[in-house]
């Protein structure tokens, strides 16, 4: 497998990191080129590796001649875009015209609806993707669209549940939440990617119910959500993310899902900040004149703002992902949350990056571990070519992998009358 990442942010170099550490004797890793239009970033990352399979060069994201020339002049097999989303275009432009596969961790930006944007969808997250199907189909190669943490493990998780663990499913609602904080450090700060933080916070956020996708105020309908492995309650709202497009694209192979949701947990003072940055309209990225220069001032926060993959290793604690999903099971109202822990210390200490972007990373290598070994859509029903989320692909083998990656899930049976009677039921094994 040759692989080139474009974008060698915080995720292109947690993705480098873990399958290096992952695949150390190139048993399935041929190459992976470690490609920015800031070619000292994406040299500094490779020059870390020490490692020949990897190397550096810059290229040009929005120009999708220049990423395919590079992606046919090295031979690869797949490019892994790690930019943030407003270059998926491009990127998908350049996989089609070098005819490679394509990944992405999230998906074509959402419009808004020119005149009801609070209660309706305009363009939807994804739309511009999902319609360029046919061209992948026709050059057999697929688009792993929303192949990271969430979107990613929290959809193959989705994929999981419906396979092993329901007989039918109400709802699938992603939640997410942490406890990491800077000891000693004051105000907000981002966790990845600035631009597309800024993005998915201030967009209306969006539910799926009764078969088709609304939106809703950002942060909406708050509620308490308890999380595992020692972090506790968080304060969860609505955000607009790819989940709840995916689950809805995918309802057929989710036994029938009939609801889908993504709450984040980002806590009362870092809400407070995305609703002064939409009150002074300093979250917009159309570009405005300041002097004689056009500038966008999404853009200036994110070159402004602390760089999240410095900044975040300076975290303390872990931070959850996960799928929470409700339905029936033996006739029985079941409620489960599959996820996943991991811990800011251990990412810095292995990847040299911190728990946000590390955890994002594991998916797409196990992903291109599962494609190098053929793995990666043989089982029955698996798609063959095309645009597809992890929903579509039977999530068996992705789950095994997780432990050996060091990112091993999670599975809590929440209060529901099938836990009631299981427990009553092992209540009575033991005194067989
Ligand atoms: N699915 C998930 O769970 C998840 C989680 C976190 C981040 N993400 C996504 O991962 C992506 C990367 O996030 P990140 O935190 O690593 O971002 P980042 O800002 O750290 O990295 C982006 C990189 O893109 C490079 N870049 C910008 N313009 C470019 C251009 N024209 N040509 C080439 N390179 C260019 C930048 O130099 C930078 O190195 C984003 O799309 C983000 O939305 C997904």
């Amino acid at each position: 497998m040759k692989a080139l990442v474009v974008g060698t942010g915080g995720v292109g170099q947690s993705i480098a990191a873990i399958a290096k550490r992952r695949d150390p004797n190139g048993e399935w890793l041929e190459k992976m080129i470690m490609a920015d239009y800031d070619l000292a970033k994406a040299q500094a990352a490779v020059d870390r590796l020490d490692d020949p399979r990897f190397v550096a060069e810059k290229v040009d994201a929005s120009d999708p001649d220049d990423v395919a020339a590079l992606a046919k002049l090295a031979e690869v097999d797949i490019l892994m875009n790690l930019c943030a989303p407003n270059f998926n275009p491009s990127l998908l432009q350049a996989a089609l015209k070098a005819q490679v596969h394509y990944l992405d961790t999230a998906m074509t930006l959402s419009e808004p609806h020119p005149t009801d944007p609070m209660h309706k969808c305009g363009v939807k997250l994804g739309d511009a993707e999902y319609a360029l199907s046919p061209e992948f189909e026709k050059i057999g190669k697929y688009a792993l669209a929303g192949f990271g943490v969430e979107p990613g493990m929290a959809d193959f998780f989705a994929r999981y549940a419906a396979d092993h663990l329901f007989d039918e499913i109400d709802e699938i609602g992603i939640r997410d939440g942490s406890n990491l904080e800077i000891p000693g450090a004051k105000g907000i700060s981002f966790g990845f990617s600035v631009w597309t933080t800024i993005e998915e916070c201030n967009n209306p956020a969006i539910v799926y119910e009764n078969g088709e996708v609304h939106t809703i105020e950002p942060f909406a309908e708050l509620e308490n959500f308890w999380l595992p492995e020692g972090i506790g309650e968080v304060e969860v709202g609505h955000v607009e993310h790819e989940e709840v497009i995916q689950i809805a694209h995918n309802a057929d192979r989710l036994k029938g899902v009939k609801k889908a949701t993504f709450k984040y947990a980002l806590g009362d003072e870092f809400m407070q900040a995305m609703e002064i940055f939409r009150s002074i309209n300093i979250d917009k990225a159309e570009k405005i004149k300041v002097g004689d220069v056009m500038v966008a001032p999404r853009d200036v926060i994110a070159a402004a703002a602390p760089d999240p993959n410095e900044i975040g290793k300076l975290y303390v604690g872990q931070t959850a992902a996960g799928t929470y999903v409700t339905g029936k099971k033996n006739g029985m109202e079941r409620k489960v949350y599959l996820y996943q822990v991991a811990d800011n210390k251990e990412c810095v200490e292995r990847y040299g990056t911190q728990v946000v972007v590390a955890q994002t990373a594991f998916t797409p290598v196990i992903t291109i571990e599962l494609l190098a070994k053929g793995s990666l859509g043989s089982k029955p029903g698996d798609p063959k070519s095309g645009v597809h989320n992890p929903e579509a692909f039977n999530a068996d083998d992705y789950v095994a992998l997780m432990p050996a990656y060091e990112f091993p899930g999670g599975f809590l049976e929440m209060e529901s009358e099938y836990k009631l009677a299981n427990d009553r039921q092992a209540l009575l094994d033991l005194a067989r």
